[in-house]
């Protein structure tokens, strides 16, 4: 089936594997998004030869060159509204935003998380997972709002822990979950089956918790 796509722009700031998942998710025809850009900080990010490879035209609009932390972010926003975007995915984009830019594109911009929020929030999640000796660990998906990784969620992906995981294991069993994971909540945002309205997650046409059970298997098959 083939269904009418909306356009997405994606901010990254490393190797882009996930901003590689949507743009894979993205060729099917019943997929219900474009990946219509991808803007980094970083001039040198894998993520912008990959967009390039998948000919998506990809800007680096890096912090050095702007007088400070504003002048960079109107950059930013600039090239993303240059794209009319319907949504803007960060996959890896490691700024802080001001409020300012978390309102303007409030509800219509999500984050994917190395953890299963709210445990874990910023850096280092998989060894702060180890060291916690969780059993289960995972990535969200979630809208942003300027709490740093504490906006409401969308969906959630499940890993198993092992006795004997490195940081670079767990990490390697999530970001597998995760490429299976943000084309998932990207489509259920498009498709209108989870929006952000007051500070909440509000699903539609979908059981949140049938959602989450069907997010544990494909992770770890
Ligand atoms: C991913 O693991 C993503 O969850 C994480 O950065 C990595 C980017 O990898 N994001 C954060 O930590 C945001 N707080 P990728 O460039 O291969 O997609």
């Amino acid at each position: 089936m083939t269904v009418p796509k909306k356009r997405v722009v994606v901010l990254l700031s490393g190797r882009g594997s996930n901003m590689g998942a949507l743009v894979e998710a993205a060729k099917s025809p019943d997929y219900p998004a474009e990946i219509v850009a991808v803007i980094s900080d970083k001039a040198n990010a894998g993520g912008l030869g990959l967009a390039h490879e998948h000919g998506i035209p990809a800007i680096a609009v890096p912090r050095q060159g702007h007088a400070d932390k504003a002048a960079h972010e109107a950059a930013v926003i600039a090239a993303i509204e240059a794209a009319e975007p319907d949504l803007v995915c960060l996959a890896g984009y490691m700024r802080l935003l001001s409020a300012d830019f978390c309102e303007r594109f409030a509800g219509r911009m999500i984050n994917i998380h190395p953890s299963l929020l709210p445990l874990f929030p910023g850096l280092d999640t998989h060894a702060r997972a180890l060291a916690a000796g969780v059993r289960l660990h995972g990535a969200s998906v979630h809208f942003v709002t300027f709490e740093m990784d504490g906006g409401p969620i969308i969906a959630q992906g499940a890993v198993p822990v092992s006795a004997d995981d490195t940081p670079d294991s767990l990490a390697a069993r999530v970001l597998k979950a995760e490429h299976h994971l943000y084309p998932h909540a990207l489509r259920l945002v498009l498709d209108g089956k989870a929006r952000f309205e007051e500070g909440r997650t509000v699903f539609a046409g979908i059981e949140p918790a049938d959602d989450a059970v069907r997010l544990i298997a494909p992770a770890i098959a």
